[in-house]
């Protein structure tokens, strides 16, 4: 049961500290040419991909909240962790930069790529001081990271960690908001919604949108496609994240394990390895529509949500909003699995 009421809640997401750092509202366009070429007669797309903070992205919503409570505590260094084609290390690098703070980005990849691909060169070009590391599990990066955090604070620094993509109750309130928006948006065009579909990876994105559909857009369900985690975990991950997102708005639960709707079955060989329906999907939704998606996130989303309707799982008169959220930087580390189909 929730104690307070919306107008309340809203009030209360309104006074949470947060820094300026994405260009908002982002545009709702509909997707007519994409739509009418996979039989959809209602599709959208949400332009997350267009915060504006170094190319975009959907992390530019967490972290307004993250910089705001890094600076609060007094912090002067931002640390995040990520893999090597991380958006959301980029975005915490230009988030650090935008309010005079450093970073440093802790990336798991291959050692030694070569040059500096995709994001890597707009990690560097920010400033950020990069370690590259070979993957390791959760675990042992979770130990790695807090040795490392000790290790700067030695040198005198006065770090902030945030987790792997900026997936926290507090972050994942900039998704809770971005419902407000989009309900606006929708209220204005006269529209409704039955589906909001997007990429998840450490989930925190669907985590806000749930929770913000939840209560803002009753009727409105939240799909997410699994891009590396399969979906038991993940989903526990999202309640996790979901419970500490009502813990700090002081409601008490309101979304069950019934609510989160992940698909895991377009994740390709594993997490951040293109795949075939992932590329073609980037190129079908550029050739029709002029829209750029990318090989890690988006494309396989984007994929997830074609498949879906070519099964029957969406039908032609569904009407569906795709989150676009961001990425498009790493389409220049992924030249060699594109190129083929060009
Ligand atoms: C482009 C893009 N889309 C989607 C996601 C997934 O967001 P989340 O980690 O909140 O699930 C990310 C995360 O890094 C991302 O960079």
């Amino acid at each position: 049961m929730i104690k307070s009421t919306l107008p309340e809640i809203e009030e209360k997401l309104a006074k949470i500290k947060r820094v300026k750092l994405a260009q908002l509202p982002t545009a709702l366009e509909k997707l007519d040419r994409l739509g009418q070429a996979i039989n959809m007669k209602h599709l959208w797309i949400k332009r997350d991909d267009n915060t504006g903070l170094a190319f975009g992205g959907n992390k530019a919503r967490k972290l307004e909240f993250l910089v705001a409570d890094a600076m609060e505590k007094g912090s002067n260094l931002l640390l995040t962790v990520g893999g090597v084609q991380s958006n959301h290390a980029r975005m915490t690098a230009a988030a650090a930069r935008a309010y005079g703070l450093d970073c440093c980005l802790w990336l798991l990849g291959k050692n030694n790529p070569q040059g500096l691909p995709g994001n890597l060169l707009l990690d560097k070009i920010l400033g950020a001081r990069v370690e590259l590391h070979p993957y390791m599990d959760d675990e042992t990066l979770l130990e790695a990271v807090d040795d490392y955090f000790d290790t700067l604070k030695e040198k005198g620094k006065k770090p902030y960690y945030i987790p792997m993509g900026g997936s926290t109750g507090l972050g994942d309130l900039g998704y809770v908001m971005m419902v407000l928006e989009l309900a606006e948006q929708l209220y204005l065009k006269g529209e409704t919604l039955d589906k909001i579909i997007l990429a998840a990876g450490s989930g925190g994105t669907l985590a806000g949108l749930t929770l913000g559909c939840k209560l803002f857009l009753p009727g409105t369900q939240v799909w997410g496609i699994s891009i590396g985690i399969r979906k038991d975990e993940l989903a526990d991950k999202i309640i996790r994240g979901i419970r500490e997102s009502e813990h700090i708005l002081g409601i008490s639960p309101i979304v069950s394990t019934g609510d989160i709707h992940l698909w895991d079955d377009y994740i390709g060989e594993k997490y951040a390895v293109a795949s075939l329906a992932g590329n073609e999907a980037i190129i079908q939704t550029a050739r029709t529509q002029g829209i750029l998606l990318d090989p890690v996130y988006t494309g396989k989303a984007m994929a997830g949500l074609i498949d879906l309707r070519n099964k029957g799982v969406l039908s032609s008169s569904d009407r569906v909003c795709f989150v676009h959220t961001g990425g498009t930087p790493a389409l220049f580390a992924y030249e060699d699995s594109l190129a083929p189909l060009l």
